[in-house]
């Protein structure tokens, strides 16, 4: 609605030729913003229906009282001001994960800006450069912040979207339950933080425990996957259906099946996916997550309806989305730094999640308790104040640190990311996306554009991008217990 009233505004703006036609329209507003989309977002507490009834509704906190919070969906090149209300009983920020906005607007806490203290606010004014599929959380507090529900897509639209059928956000949440479905209060758990982060029990999309998806045989879908989640991994198999990636983290790549046909996200990450509904009418299929060895279960069911096949021909492959604005790393002449993940309990299980989580299932059952077979090992260096995990050898206190590299405005880095520890870490870079260009010293297949990277216990990722985006940047784990617990550090670009 807001968007079509946008849409004219412009267009009369375009066939006048003249801005003072726009004034005349919308006096104040219009002189203040120029051609920014307003919005406002208040996070405050407010209730949710998680779960299904009869449970009861759950405390949560949220954006203009829901979560997720508003989608915000823009085109290319159109500038967003956003005013941000704190009604939390605790200090908040924004940050818009995976937009490259200038260094002011980017949300984190003391670096900067001042974080928005309860009862103030903070207007947010930028462009959005390039297409595809974003979200905002807050970047204080942000485990219990996110882990209460606080985030929302942020969607930035092709001039020509691609042709489908149905364009879809599924953000994906993970929360912790109690049984009367009120929030557990246990965040901060230092066995967990050491370990895999507060996985929680109880998955939703797009703030419910889904049921089924309604669906038509033949209908191609565009399905924009952000894992929200404070701590969990994904990986998910559409069964009996051939999921095609076209983007990753926002950034268009050749469309591919990825491997095992499993689409894997690490928190923060996103992947768009072209997906053919090619089931019979009044089928069911599932979509399983089968990432944590063990613990599989089932996401939703993919319900057909009846009706008639909406095409008798396949379609044809996705076409690659056009590229957007980075500038192109120059590897040749790129500088290379090496950055090391240390950190955590030693005896990680390949899965990620040192064997815990007991119970009964999803949806309501699983108790999220640690216990069993990732305890014995011991701490992988311990470095004092509750600090867990380090990067470089340094452990972070907070947002305001020194910077652990600088960098030189313009030019080609490429960093040599090591993880030593045996868990997985979502590495993630304010205000650049980059290209991943080998893992474990192999050269990637897609060097894919990516703003945040998973990189699995013991393993190696190379990253490379231009600094282009002046200022001092967070480069941390999006395991948000992981990051409060020290692994996040600083990159300036000068
Ligand atoms: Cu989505 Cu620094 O985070
Ligand atoms: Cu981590």
């Amino acid at each position: 609605m807001a968007f079509d009233i946008r849409l004219s505004r412009r267009s009369l703006l375009l066939a006048s030729g003249s801005a003072v036609a726009g004034l005349a329209l919308r006096p104040g507003a219009a002189a203040a913003s120029g051609d920014a989309v307003e919005k406002r977002l208040i996070a405050a507490p407010g209730q949710a229906r998680i779960l299904t009834q009869p449970s009861p509704q759950t405390g949560v906190w949220c954006y203009n009282g829901k979560t997720p919070g508003p989608e915000i969906r823009l085109r290319q090149g159109e500038r967003l001001r956003l005013v941000v209300e704190n009604q939390l009983p605790q200090h908040t920020t924004i940050h818009w994960h995976g937009l490259r906005v200038p260094n002011a607007m980017d949300g984190a806490p003391e670096v900067t800006q001042p974080p928005i203290q309860p009862g103030g606010s903070f207007t947010y004014e930028f462009a959005v450069p390039d297409t595809g599929t974003y979200w905002y959380h807050p970047h204080a507090h942000s485990a219990e912040q996110v882990g209460r529900g606080l985030y929302g897509a942020f969607i930035v639209e092709e001039p020509e979207p691609l042709p489908v059928d149905r364009d879809l956000v599924w953000v994906l949440g993970d929360w912790r339950l109690e049984p009367d479905a009120s929030i557990a209060g246990d965040f901060h758990n230092p066995m967990e933080m050491s370990m895999s982060g507060r996985v929680g029990n109880t998955v939703t999309i797009n703030g419910r425990v889904p049921g089924t998806f309604p669906t038509r045989s033949g209908e191609r879908l565009r399905l924009r996957l952000i894992n929200a989640a404070p701590a969990r991994i994904f990986g998910l198999e559409f069964k009996g259906h051939r999921p095609i990636v076209v983007a990753y983290d926002g950034q268009p790549i050749e469309p591919h099946v990825p491997e095992g046909g499993r689409v894997v996200l690490g928190p923060a990450m996103r992947v768009d996916l072209v997906l053919d509904m090619a089931g019979e009418p009044g089928s069911t299929a599932p979509v399983i997550d089968t990432f944590y060895e063990g613990l599989s279960f089932k996401l939703v069911d993919l319900r057909y309806t009846d009706e008639p096949t909406l095409r008798a021909q396949p379609l044809n492959p996705p076409a690659k989305l056009p590229a957007n604005t980075m500038p192109e790393p120059d590897i040749a002449r790129a500088q290379r730094h090496s950055v090391t993940l240390t950190g955590g309990m030693m005896s990680g299980m390949s899965g990620g999640m040192g064997g815990m989580m007991g119970g009964s299932g999803m949806s309501g059952g699983m108790s999220g308790m640690m216990g069993g077979s990732g305890m014995g090992g011991g701490m992988g260096g311990m470095m004092g104040n509750g600090a867990m995990w380090a990067i470089n050898g340094i452990a972070a206190q907070g947002h305001n640190m020194k910077p652990i590299l600088t960098l030189a405005r313009g030019k080609t880095y490429i960093l040599a990311i090591d993880n030593q520890t045996a868990w997985y870490h979502p590495i993630h870079l304010h205000g650049h996306s980059f290209r991943v260009i080998t893992r474990n010293g192999t050269t990637t297949q897609y060097q894919e554009w990516r703003d945040t990277v998973l990189i699995p216990p013991r393993e190696r990722a190379e990253i490379a991008f231009v600094a282009d985006n002046p200022g001092d940047w967070m480069f941390h784990c999006h395991i948000l217990d992981h990051q409060e617990a020290g692994m996040m550090s600083v990159i300036r670009v000068m």
